[in-house]
């Protein structure tokens, strides 16, 4: 029998998350889900069942380096050698630049980049000690052209890719690759910072090339892609998973 193997996923209990977690389970991972909110990390806890993978469930404040090193020390003990991590969680809150408070701007940066690298170098510690890995960053299409009262989200989405890209060159030689996948408009909770829905679905599809809205378990099976062997020589990539609406 094969022996079982890890994946971690931030943020697990957005909708991107949870789309990501489920099709890691279903291409035969199990997984450990962290997120801060209990409720919503159960109901992706269920669905990777659901799938026929174990499911580690736990509730862990991302801005907490050491919760971050547990969660993973947690993970290769109960559920056996990480192969995936997938750094997803994000905060994104709206204001324009010039009212934000420091505090704000740190809570983003902690959350979308400091989680980043932490988690990073906690899995990839792990991983070469058990034959490589793969790990994919979430950034953003915003980062290319920014967006109106989103400036710290916007530069954190930048750092992923550079991130990205910084960690593929050093761990290459460890069989670590490292990729970004970097979401359009997807219709999820962070939809609901904009003030008139239908009027952003409208600019959302005069934008793509593709005339309807992305499903999360589009942009989830871009994430299995890299996360797994079909990507085998693939590294330090960003792939766009944006219908169309810019091409990078
Ligand atoms: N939805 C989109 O259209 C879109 C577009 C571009 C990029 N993205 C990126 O995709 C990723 C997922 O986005 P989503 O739409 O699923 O967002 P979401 O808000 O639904 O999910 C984000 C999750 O992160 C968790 N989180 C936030 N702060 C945390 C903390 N301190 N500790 C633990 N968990 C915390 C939240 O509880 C939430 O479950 C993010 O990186 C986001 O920037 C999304």
């Amino acid at each position: 029998m094969n022996q079982p193997q890890a994946a971690l996923v931030t943020g697990a209990g957005g909708a991107l998350g949870h789309a990501t977690a489920a099709r890691l389970a279903a291409d035969g991972l199990d997984v450990a889900l962290l997120d801060r909110d209990t409720e919503a990390l159960e109901r992706t806890a269920e669905e990777v069942r659901k799938a026929g993978a174990r499911a580690l469930a736990l509730t862990t404040d991302l801005r907490d380096a050491a919760a971050i090193e547990s969660a993973v020390d947690r993970t290769t003990a109960e559920l056996g050698p990480l192969r995936v991590l997938v750094n997803n969680a994000a905060v994104y809150p709206a204001r324009p630049f010039l009212e934000v408070p420091l505090s704000e701007y740190e809570e983003v940066v902690a959350v979308n980049q400091r989680a980043y690298w932490v988690a990073a170098q906690a899995a990839a510690r792990r991983m070469t000690t058990t034959g490589g890995g793969s790990i994919v960053n979430i950034a953003s299409i915003t980062m290319h052209g920014g967006w109106d009262s989103l400036a710290a989200y916007v530069s954190t989405k930048g750092a992923a890719v550079s991130l990205t890209r910084a960690l593929a060159r050093e761990l290459g030689r460890e069989e670590i690759r490292v990729n970004c996948v970097s979401p359009g408009a997807f219709p999820t909770a962070a939809e609901e910072i904009h003030e008139d829905p239908e009027g952003y679905t409208r600019h959302v599809l005069d934008h793509q090339a593709l005339k309807r809205r992305g499903r999360p378990e589009e942009l989830a099976s871009v994430v299995s892609f890299l996360a797994g062997p079909d990507s085998s020589f693939v590294t330090g990539q960003t792939l766009e998973v944006n219908g169309g609406w810019v091409m990078a």
